[in-house]
């Protein structure tokens, strides 16, 4: 696991370093994916590229599952699930908080895992059972996570689907009167990376792809959050993240605030 952090750690600091560059030369949408709000550009796709070149010669042998489409079967076991750049949105107008995300999945669960703020410099990594780290300090929750609800700060995220979008619209006009506030800062995995960091105290989101999730959930977890989905009431998977000490809570807000399909849970996460 450590040698694949190590290799991930790399490929992330160079990938970082080709989106800070373009950023600078000046950025176009290339295309829509979901909705016409879902951009993709040509950084998304020339980081996704320099990750997969890197990580395939480092490892012939391993699975390549990207945002913008680049994919391999492993033979090795090990997948490689990755997001070019989470954030896009924010790194289309020049707002600096963006990132990129490279966990390695074994079985489907992340072993390893790192996620580089591209403009602060900031890598947030963990490995399975290793615990999570911030530039190479180790994260931990802070052990107020049960504070009462309405001191909660809560980082939250919309989908671009706009069916979606309206019903999370709702919920999170509910929960914003039950808690301290609500953080939308546009980069899941740096949401959830900013929970393993006690920069918020919880994080919900309904929509999620597995390249947004995969290295930020690690981070996470290992750094003391639980993780769980249950049946969003859009019809797909919402996340929770929040620190064990105050998630049932958490996760009781949510669903009162209407996040989940009524009928409650379906399945658990990490
Ligand atoms: C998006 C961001 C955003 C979240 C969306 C994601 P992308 O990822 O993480 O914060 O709300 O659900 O799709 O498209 O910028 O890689």
């Amino acid at each position: 696991m450590d040698d694949l952090l190590a290799l991930a750690v790399d490929v992330a600091t160079e990938a970082a370093e080709l989106v800070r560059r373009r950023r600078r030369e000046g950025v176009e949408v290339a295309a829509t994916k979901s909705s016409p709000v879902d951009v993709v550009t040509e950084v998304d796709r020339a980081s996704e590229r320099l990750i997969f070149e890197r990580l395939m010669a480092a490892r012939p042998g391993d699975g390549f599952l990207g945002e913008e489409g680049a994919s391999a079967e492993s033979t090795s076991g090990v997948v490689w699930v990755v997001d070019p750049i989470d954030g896009t949105v924010n790194f289309l107008y020049g707002l600096p908080h963006y990132a990129v995300s490279i966990a390695a999945a074994v079985d489907g669960e992340p072993v390893a895992g790192v996620v580089v703020n591209v403009q602060t410099g900031e890598c947030f990594t963990a490995t399975r059972g290793g615990g999570a780290f911030l530039d190479g300090v180790p994260l931990r929750v802070g052990d107020d996570g049960d504070r009462p609800l309405g001191q909660r700060l809560v980082a939250t995220g919309f989908n671009y689907v706009s069916r979606i979008k309206v019903l999370q619209t709702t919920a999170v006009s509910a929960l914003l009167h039950e808690v301290r506030d609500i953080r939308r800062m546009g980069a899941a995995a740096l949401d959830l990376c900013s929970v393993a960091a006690g920069r918020v105290d919880a994080y919900v989101e309904e929509g999620l792809n597995a390249w947004d999730v995969a290295a930020g959930g690690l981070v996470a977890t290992e750094a003391g959050a639980r993780l769980e989905t249950r049946a969003g009431v859009g019809g797909t998977d919402c996340w929770l993240c929040a620190p064990e000490a105050g998630f049932e809570a958490f996760a009781d807000l949510v669903g009162r605030a209407g996040f989940l399909r009524p009928e409650g849970p379906t399945s658990g996460g990490e």
